[in-house]
């Protein structure tokens, strides 16, 4: 029982648990709705806004409340938007607000809200009941007139647009039309019609239009319009500086950066704030003044730039006494001026008492020298007189004169420049004496002395100088001096002195005085110095121009003087010099007149206390050019082998354009062989080959050119060369001699082979003598044996003298008449002896008579025939008779010359029956 009762209370506690869970419930339900929506739009940003409070108060103050919110947009109540909005529940503020953004202007449509709320954090939020909708009217039940919007929004350019044009009573929407495009109304559409635009593009600056067209119940249409505007937000200020001008006011100013395209009332407008003294100003575009305090030295800004779209801001801490920048100067003018000095004159509008200025004047000569000077000034009141002095000016000299100044704090800035100011200095007396020079002529009468002299550097003349004044006088003779009076623009003069040695002065005068004095000394005239030993040496071109070097003196001169001429060739040759002190033995002279090709020749002086004495000639070229005129060469003798040639010793000087450093021939021969003395092969520039031979010698004037091939076409050409390379080359032909010694070789020499022939021959015969006479003459002749009277050629009607004498050589006549007339026929003239002697010859001879009458062995040669039997025994009858030793008696000779008495020779007389 008890344990029944027990379960009893147990089961109505907790039921009664479970009625205050119940309860509990319902409470909270209740206590989340919201209540007393409010609405609140911004109609320009389309932005609309709910404000409401929650009913009840059971829950607690802190705790996050979740809303539920949706949107709808017609009547039909269709949700456009739905969102859960979290925020923390507050018993003494019981306010909850939600903003929502339309893409759609909120006149275009009525828009509806709701909400419902719920204890935050629960994963399924038990909501309370949905609010009432709320409604915000748009325009579309208004109908008084047509509507468009948005009305003159500005929007970001690239940004997309809805539009919306509400007809009024009784009317229709036909179009709209933005940006040049027309879009077109649904046919079976009424009412609000909208469209959306994107990526819409910048506009000028009176926007662009929106145009609604409408048409009433009798079809005729009407315009509404309004106007948008695109843009951007504005550009960040940049370089934004402050700086004082009259330490009054600070004035800011910076870059703005592109300008608006929107005109001025929706263009960014830039406000600068100041935030010690907390307060702001709005500036133009890209300036701002700013008073300046005389408690604050510091200021910190920030600079704002803002439109509809958007702001940027950049901030700066100025300390107005640092950021100087003075005024221009004013009123600047010349207050004193000599030759060399001036002082300037000038004021401030401002006042700068306080300040250190630094002030830099700028003097300009002729708008191309220009000079700053610094000078540092303390800072006065206003419209007080600043001065400042400048000399060392140029006399004579127009300058324009202009200032600017800054404060000596270290950020200041120049100011602008002040006017420009014109002014010239007055003429001065010139500051250096004239660089003279002097040429000394002997004549009859004395001497005559041409003095030069440099007009004075526009820096020394220090004004126009008007005349020159030459006064000299005899070295020894202070008290008597005479004086010459030449006018500009002469820079020369002439005088005439005898041969005692002279001091000659000359100034130059300007309006304002004359020049220091410049002196010159001519020597005692000297018999015993004869300049024309002064050998001319050679000076070598350098850098552009000739470098002329000489002997020092150091004793005997205290300096040096090089003269020369511009235009050697010239009647008026220009004569130039320089000077040079005692320590200089070189230079390089150069000259704008110096032309390669050309030789200019220095003459080097030493000065002393008399004057100057001539002590070096050199001559040289700044550059060496090969020699323009062809040498010139005669052929002077052709032998066989040798062609000898000469040429103009003056050659050397008819070359202008440098000095000949040698000579070249050149040969050009058939076989191209160089065999010629002193000859080697050498290819022309144009590529021909030929021989050559160098000549260094430059003082020769002739030149034998062999060995040569006689009968040989040659060609011949001679060049002289320079340190600019070779002249220009002219070939002469030459043909040598044909070798006369070879054509009396060819005539002489058969007959010195003969003649060595015949010695041997006669030696032979000499050394076989005996066997000759045992043959020929034996003491008993044996007539079958002997062979030596034959005589094949010989006939009846010869005679054949024979004078025996006693132990002289005996002289034999053989006149061979038949032979003779033969010979005639073969016009071949011959001598008896070389018939004898031409061995061949008489073999054709005894060949034709062997024929004749021998049966003669046709085995050997004819040659070896007639060795045998004929020649062989005419000479043996030949060196017989010429034979000293042999003594023939008057019988001797009978018998051989009466051939009918000698017997044993009649075999043979066939042999010399004419044919
Ligand atoms: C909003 O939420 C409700 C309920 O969750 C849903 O029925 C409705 O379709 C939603 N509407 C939109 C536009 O999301
Ligand atoms: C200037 O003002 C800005 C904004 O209040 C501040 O942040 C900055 O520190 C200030 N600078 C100085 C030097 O006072
Ligand atoms: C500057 O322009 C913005 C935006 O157009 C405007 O809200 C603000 O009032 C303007 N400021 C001044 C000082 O005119
Ligand atoms: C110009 O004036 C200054 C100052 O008076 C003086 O020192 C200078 O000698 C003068 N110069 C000439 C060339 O007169
Ligand atoms: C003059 O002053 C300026 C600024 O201090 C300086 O730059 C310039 O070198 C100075 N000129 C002379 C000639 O001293
Ligand atoms: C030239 O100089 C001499 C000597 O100093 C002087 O006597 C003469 O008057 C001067 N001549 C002129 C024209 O000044
Ligand atoms: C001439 O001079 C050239 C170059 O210096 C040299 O080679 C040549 O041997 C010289 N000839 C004679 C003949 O001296």
């Amino acid at each position: 029982m008890e344990q029944i009762m027990i379960y009893h209370q147990e089961l109505k506690a907790l039921l009664f648990i479970l009625m205050l869970g119940i309860q509990h419930c319902q409470v909270a339900k209740a206590s989340f709705a919201p209540v007393n929506l409010e609405m609140f739009n911004d109609s320009y940003h389309q932005c609309l806004s709910v404000r409401w409070s929650v009913s009840g108060t059971a829950y607690s103050s802190g705790s996050n409340i979740i809303f539920h919110i949706q949107v709808s947009r017609d009547t039909q109540m269709n949700i456009i938007w739905n969102e859960t909005y979290i925020s923390k529940y507050l018993d003494a503020d019981n306010r909850f607000t939600w903003s929502w953004d339309s893409d759609v202007p909120l006149e275009c449509y009525t828009h509806f809200v709701r909400i419902r709320g719920a204890p935050a954090g629960d994963e399924l939020p038990e909501w309370s009941t949905w609010s009432q909708w709320k409604a915000h009217h748009g325009k579309e039940n208004l109908r008084a007139k047509p509507y468009i919007f948005p009305h003159e929004k500005i929007v970001q350019e690239g940004s997309s647009i809805r539009f919306c044009c509400i007809p009024g009573r009784d009317q229709k929407v036909a179009s709209l039309w933005y940006g040049g495009a027309w879009y077109h109304v649904p046919v079976n559409s009424s009412g609000t019609f909208e469209i959306e635009v994107h990526n819409v593009s910048s506009t000028n600056a009176g926007g662009a239009n929106v145009i609604c067209t409408t048409t009433n119940g009798r079809g005729l249409p009407t315009f509404h319009g309004t106007v948008l505007f695109v843009t951007k937000a504005p550009d960040e200020p940049r370089n934004m500086s402050c700086e004082t001008q009259d330490l009054k006011t600070l004035i800011c100013s910076w870059n703005p950066g592109e300008k608006s395209n929107l005109d001025e009332d929706r263009a960014p407008n830039y406000t600068l704030h100041e935030w010690f003294s907390q307060e702001s100003k709005l500036c133009s575009r890209n300036e701002c003044t700013w008073p300046i305090q005389r408690n604050q030295q510091i200021y910190n800004f920030t600079l704002v730039a803002q439109n509809q779209l958007g702001k940027k801001s950049v901030g700066i801490v100025v300390d107005a006494t640092q950021r100087v920048h003075p005024l221009a100067p004013t009123g600047l003018e010349f207050h004193y001026i000599n030759a060399t000095n001036v002082e300037l004159r000038w004021t401030f509008t401002a006042d700068y008492t306080g300040l250190l200025l630094l002030c830099q004047t700028e003097l300009q000569i002729k708008s191309r020298h220009v000079e700053h000077r610094n000078s540092t000034i303390i800072g006065k009141a206003p419209t007080s007189l600043y001065t400042v002095t400048h000399d060392r000016l140029q006399p004579n000299t127009n300058y324009m004169i202009r200032l600017h100044c800054m404060a000596t704090t270290h950020l200041s800035t120049w100011s602008d420049w002040s006017e420009q100011l014109g002014l010239g200095t007055p003429e001065d007396v010139p500051t250096a004496g004239l660089d003279i020079w002097r040429g000394v002529k002997s004549s009859q009468d004395g001497r005559s002395v041409t003095l030069y002299w440099r007009p004075l550097s526009a820096i020394h003349a220090n004004g126009y100088i008007v005349w020159y004044n030459i006064t000299w006088r005899q070295r020894y003779d202070q008290s008597n001096y005479q004086s010459k009076v030449v006018y500009e623009p002469n820079n020369s003069a002439q005088l005439l002195i005898d041969g005692q040695a002279y001091v000659i002065h000359i100034t130059a005068q300007n309006g304002a005085g004359s020049s220091p004095t410049s002196e010159i000394r001519i020597p005692k005239n000297d018999e015993n110095i004869d300049n024309s030993q002064i050998k001319e040496e050679r000076a070598y071109g350098k850098d552009g121009g000739i470098y002329v070097s000489w002997k020092p003196h150091p004793a005997a001169y205290h300096g040096y003087v090089v003269e020369w001429c511009n235009f050697p060739k010239s009647q008026h040759c220009d004569l130039q010099w320089k000077k040079f002190n005692a320590s200089v033995d070189s230079d390089v002279i150069r000259s704008d007149a110096f032309n390669p090709g050309e030789r200019y020749t220095f003459r080097i002086y030493g000065s002393n206390e008399q004057g100057e004495h001539l002590l070096e000639k050199k001559s040289g070229y700044i550059k060496e050019l090969a020699c323009s005129v062809a040498m010139s060469l005669k052929v002077d003798a052709i032998k066989a082998d040798t062609v000898h040639l000469t040429w103009d010793p003056y050659q050397r000087d008819a070359c202008q354009e440098g000095f000949i450093t040698h000579f070249r021939i050149y040969l050009k021969s058939p076989g191209g062989i160089c065999g010629m003395k002193g000859s080697t092969e050498h290819t022309l520039t144009d590529g021909n080959r030929v021989c050559m031979i160098s000549i260094n010698d430059t003082e020769k004037k002739n030149f034998s050119i062999n060995p040569l091939k006689p009968s040989t076409k040659y060609e011949i050409a001679m060049v002289a060369w320079t340190g600019g390379g070779e002249g220009p080359l002219e070939f002469t032909k030459v043909r040598t001699q044909p070798d006369t010694t070879a054509v009396i070789m060819a005539i002489a020499l058969p007959v010195i082979i003969v003649s060595i022939m015949l010695l041997q021959l006669l030696l032979l015969g000499y050394w076989k003598r005996q066997w000759v006479k045992n043959v020929c003459f034996p003491d008993i002749p044996d007539p079958n044996k002997s062979n030596i009277l034959i005589f094949p050629t010989l006939k009846e009607h010869e005679e054949k003298v024979m004078v025996p004498r006693n132990c002289v050589t005996q002289k034999i006549e053989i006149l061979d008449q038949q032979n003779q007339a033969a010979l005639q026929m073969s016009d071949v003239p011959r001598k008896e002896s070389e018939r004898e002697w031409n061995c061949m010859g008489e073999a054709r001879d005894c060949a034709n008579m062997d024929s004749n009458l021998h049966d003669m062995k046709r085995a050997g040669p004819l040659y070896q025939n007639c060795d045998h039997t004929i020649d062989q025994t005419q000479s043996a009858i030949y060196l017989e008779f010429i034979n000293r030793n042999f003594c023939g008696t008057p019988e001797d000779a009978f018998e051989i010359l009466t051939s009918e008495g000698y017997q044993p020779q009649r075999e043979i007389q066939p042999m010399v029956m004419p044919k």
